[in-house]
């Protein structure tokens, strides 16, 4: 398109006009897409297709020319080294790949390939450059948390000259099969073989090699995404090499071709999910082409897509390179550490009817293509054999969802931006005025004197700390945004100690790099320097970013990082970074260190102040979740970004990052109506919710609205504010072992095929409230997928649905009115009476739902703490497992725990005198239908008020028992007959 438009402008202006017409009329979003590599464009991408293409077509003869040398293989302490050679040319040139399988205590395995001429720093780099000579080693560093202790009784099971079978994991039910001819890796379970490493043979390690100079073929220009050779004595294509251009900019190779690439196979399995963030459907498409397919690889490299298209493979601000394949008896995992740009291909196909194939025969397999510029093979395989298991043990490797304040899963009102002191306090008078709850107010760029973070624009903003406390007065909090690029300007402080103490990121040439960003010209901070981070901690103090106080937190943005003139509106590439990693490298993760160092920071603002911090991200990497909330970046007011955020969050919550949201309204443009009504209903079961808006839109704050969407707006705030308990709780269960905060179908019935597409309806942690948002323009009713036999009740009207498994069920919804239904056998915790803010429900009574099964049980939990330390990593919380068995319902500490009052803290104190209120029982059976029941607590029994309501017109008979008068950390029983 742009070179299009370019010719056009130089014929005449008649030309030129039309062009630019026809620029205009074209969705902005084709425009956008060619200003970001299609993978035949980048080199290294092109490359490896264009291998497994001739893989492919030589499908019989073709070997892949990595093998293990056969006498090199050491087995000790569950761990097996061997030296893998690749066979380079017709003369038997070959180089040398040391490989590792780690067998680790969680039943994951580790495969690592590096090469052994650069572990020697034995090469020899281009242009003089100052760059490591290795293969980049260290991105374990910043992702891996634990989990990597080595299983030592793992065994030889077989060991020949062919190959070595290595029995692993808990019961030794898993089995590593290496074979050595070529090279391949086969994981088994139970016999089975689930997971299969370079069957196909596209295991492709770019070894080191010099250049060599040739001249140049006459006539022949450098076309866009080539460098400047052709091809190399073996054929091989070399065009991009030794250097490759883009959209105007070339990318200097100090060290050559040196991609890694790897073909995993899935037996057996027909979905795969994961790999965030694309736009695309959660359970992810084929790529390479056909009916319902891409034809681009899905592409992970960390970028600031202005406009992004929907239902695209295309990369977008983060990336997380973990996938699990699920099918109806079983779940596996892979997770590809690697931090440099990274594309996937996946096809699928039946597998060839082979007797000897356990079973398998004639069903379909995926099989995936990994293809990364640079760094080190890593790869975990994860064997499940559950999607709670592969979570489990994802988030072992990399880390479980902070635990975080409580008030960043209230509402949060943004635009771009509030302008000044008053704006903002008049919006929060507002909010009140109309009763609307809300917890935060968020400041965008311009409440920075020209856009240099950490000062304030003092004609708009001349009293922050006077907003803070009237914010504070409600309980509520600040968020300021903090970028990575720093205005490069004399008389500018923070310029001036990054740059005089060598902090930023340097350029090729090792000076600092300069770009362009929202300041103009500016650094960026390089936060894989140690003395960055630390320097960083220190504008954060209170006393440093005057106007901050305690109910200030912070929003990282820009950080891909975002360069306005850089190639594909980022980083050279051959940036170098602190211990002269190339940007290459380290792309990806590049925004995990910043988050990182604000995360910090934020932890030591003050010295004993010990905060949970909050930090918002738009990029991020594996392991992010152990920082902050991550939302989907510049989304657009449409219907099809409304419905495009559904699969979006749950392919975050599955893979490791459940805090996420959308921007609720649409960020560019002004949405309708009817559709900011059914974006704040979808976003009240996001598990970050934040209305925000471009700085062109209009202004859009819930009040505004006018009725009845001002009412429709609020009611579905009070609902996310009603279930704060039980969200909070939904966090914990993220916080322990990793599971979503909102759960796809597949998750939660693993066994039901009929759901494993299903990416448009959500259960919200374990309380059993399934939704399923409208997405649609004038839609009012929708078909909610019904997963199993149980019984689900309406929300709202109790009403029981004519349902069963496998079903779909059309529930109406009139623009006032969210599909969501409670299933049976769930009890969920509430906080009904309605406030400003969450932290003024802190310490509310609480209301307990218990939605009966067909079985006439019920189980449910309850977590909270004090929202804001990290006292409750020291036992100070409450977590209470709640019961309904036969005619009793109960509260026990879910942990086994007995709290003796000594040991508590003041927040644990405080809730001494906090109650159940009511306990409402839908599904009550008609022997429960009496006066008074009986509780028993702390040793005394006392007697309860009941109201009973008879089933009526599919309505589900109903009991409301109280007000109880329990407190929520003892205890407690009620006798219901
Ligand atoms: C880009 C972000 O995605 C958007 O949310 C923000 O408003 C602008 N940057 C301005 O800071």
């Amino acid at each position: 398109m742009r070179s299009t438009l370019g010719l056009s402008c130089n014929w005449t202006a008649l030309l030129y006009f039309a062009a630019v017409l026809v620029c205009l009329l074209q969705p902005a979003a084709s425009v956008k897409e060619h200003d970001f590599k299609k993978c035949h464009q980048s080199g290294f991408c092109k490359r490896n297709r264009a291998y497994a293409d001739d893989a492919a077509s030589q499908s019989s003869t073709w070997s892949s020319p990595y093998q293990v040398i056969s006498d090199s293989p050491s087995f000790k302490d569950g761990q097996l080294h061997a030296m893998i050679l690749k066979t380079i040319n017709a003369n038997s040139d070959t180089a040398r790949f040391p490989v590792t399988v780690s067998f680790l205590k969680s039943g994951a395995a580790r495969v690592t390939v590096d090469e052994e001429r650069r572990q020697k720093k034995d090469i020899k780099l281009r242009h003089n450059s100052p760059v490591r000579k290795e293969r980049y080693n260290e991105a374990e560093n910043w992702v891996i948390v634990g989990g990597l202790d080595l299983d030592k009784e793992a065994q030889v099971a077989f060991w020949d000259k062919s190959q070595v079978n290595i029995k692993y994991g808990p019961d030794s039910k898993l089995e590593a099969v290496v074979k050595f001819s070529p090279f391949e890796v086969d994981f088994r379970r139970d016999g089975a073989t689930h997971i299969k490493l370079n069957d196909r043979g596209l295991l492709n390690m770019e070894h080191w090699r010099p250049k060599v100079e040739k001249e140049k073929v006459e006539g022949r220009e450098t076309q866009e995404g080539e460098g400047d050779n052709g091809e190399d004595d073996n054929g091989e294509d070399e065009s991009t090499w030794w250097d490759e251009t883009f959209g105007g900019n070339t990318d200097s190779k100090p060290r050559g071709p040196e991609s890694v690439a790897l073909d995993i196979s899935f037996v057996g399995y027909d979905h795969v999910y994961g790999i965030p963030e694309h736009t695309g459907p959660m359970s992810l498409r084929q790529t390479r082409g056909g009916e319902g397919s891409y034809e681009e690889p899905y592409r992970m490299y960390n970028s600031d897509v202005f406009e992004y298209v929907l239902d695209s493979p295309m990369t977008l601000y983060g990336s997380i390179p973990f996938m699990q394949a699920h099918r109806k008896d079983s779940s596996v995992g892979v997770f590809w550490l690697n931090a440099a740009e990274t594309w996937v291909d996946i096809v699928k196909g039946k597998d060839s009817v082979n007797p000897l194939s356990l079973g398998l025969g004639g069903k379909t397999s995926t099989h995936t293509h990994w293809i990364s510029e640079s760094g080190i093979l890593d790869a975990f395989v994860l064997m499940g054999p559950t999607p709670r298991d592969l979570t489990k043990t994802y988030g072992e490797l990399t880390g479980y969802t902070a635990m975080p304040q409580e008030f960043a899963i209230g509402y949060h009102q943004c635009r771009w931006n509030y302008i000044s002191d008053d704006d903002v306090r008049d919006v929060d008078r507002k909010m009140d005025k109309f009763k609307i709850p809300y917890d935060v107010i968020w400041l965008d760029i311009e409440y920075t004197d020209d856009r240099k973070y950490f000062t304030w624009e003092q004609h708009s903003f001349p009293d922050p700390i006077g907003t803070g406390k009237q914010l504070e007065s409600h309980g509520r909090k600040l968020v300021v945004i903090i970028d990575p690029h720093i205005k490069k300007i004399d008389g500018y402080s923070v310029s001036k100690e990054m740059t005089s103490q060598d902090l930023a990121v340097h350029n090729k040439d090792d000076e600092i790099y300069e770009g362009w960003c929202w300041p103009g010209s500016s650094n960026w901070i390089d936060c894989f320097n140690p003395k960055a981070s630390e320097w960083w901690k220190t504008l954060y103090k209170y006393d440093s970013f005057k106007g901050t106080m305690e109910n200030t937190f912070l929003w990282n943005d820009m950080n891909e990082p975002s360069v306005f003139n850089g190639p594909e509106t980022t980083m050279p590439k051959d940036n170098i970074h602190h211990g002269h990693w190339e940007h290459r490298d380290i792309h990806n993760l590049n925004r995990l260190t910043f988050h990182n160092a604000t995360f910090e920071a934020l932890v030591t603002r003050k010295k004993g102040e010990l905060r949970r911090p909050f930090v918002l991200t738009r990029s991020f990497y594996a392991g992010s979740q152990r920082l902050g909330a991550m939302w989907t970046g510049d989304n657009q007011a449409s219907w099809d970004h409304l419905a495009a955020s559904i699969p979006m969050i749950l392919n975050q919550g599955i893979s490791g990052y459940p805090f996420a949201g959308a921007d609720v309204g649409g960020f560019f443009g002004n949405p309708e109506k009817d559709l900011m009504a059914r974006w704040y209903q979808a976003g009240a079961f996001y598990p970050f919710f934040r209305g925000h808006a471009h700085i062109d839109s209009r202004r859009r704050e819930p009040y505004l609205l006018g009725e009845p969407y001002t009412g429709i707006l609020t009611a579905a705030l009070r609902l996310r504010y009603s279930l704060l308990p039980s969200w909070y709780t939904a966090f914990f269960h993220a916080n322990r072992d990793g599971s979503p905060i909102v759960r796809p179908m597949f998750w939660t019935h693993p066994t039901e095929e009929g759901g494993f597409a299903i990416e448009n309806q959500m259960f919200v942690g374990s309380t059993g409230l399934l939704v399923k948002p409208i997405v649609e323009q004038d839609k009012e009713s929708t078909d909610i997928w019904i997963p199993d036999d149980e019984v689900y009740y309406d929300y709202s009207t109790y009403q029981v649905q004519n349902t069963h498994k496998g079903k779909h069920l059309t529930v109406k919804a009139a623009i006032d009115q969210i599909p969501l239904l409670m299933r049976g056998g769930h009890i969920f915790p509430r906080r009904d009476i309605p406030r400003r803010s969450s932290a003024m429900m802190r310490f509310d009574d609480y209301t307990l739902v218990v939605a009966v099964s067909k079985g006439g049980a019920a189980e449910g939990e309850l977590y909270a703490d004090d929202g804001d330390t990290f006292n409750h990593e020291k036992g100070q919380y409450i977590y209470r497992k709640l019961t309904l068995a036969g005619n009793k319902l109960s509260s026990t500490d879910a942990d086994g725990r007995d709290i003796k009052l000594t040991e508590a803290g003041s927040w644990l104190k405080a809730m001494r005198e906090v109650y159940v209120d009511r306990v409402i029982i839908v599904g009550a059976p008609a022997a429960w239908n009496q006066k008074q029941v009986q509780i028993e607590s702390e040793e005394r029994t006392w007697s309860v008020k009941v109201e009973y309501h008879a089933a009526k017109k599919g309505r589900a008979a109903f009991a409301v028992v109280g007000r109880v008068g329990a407190r929520i950390g003892e205890d407690w029983s009620i006798k219901l007959a």
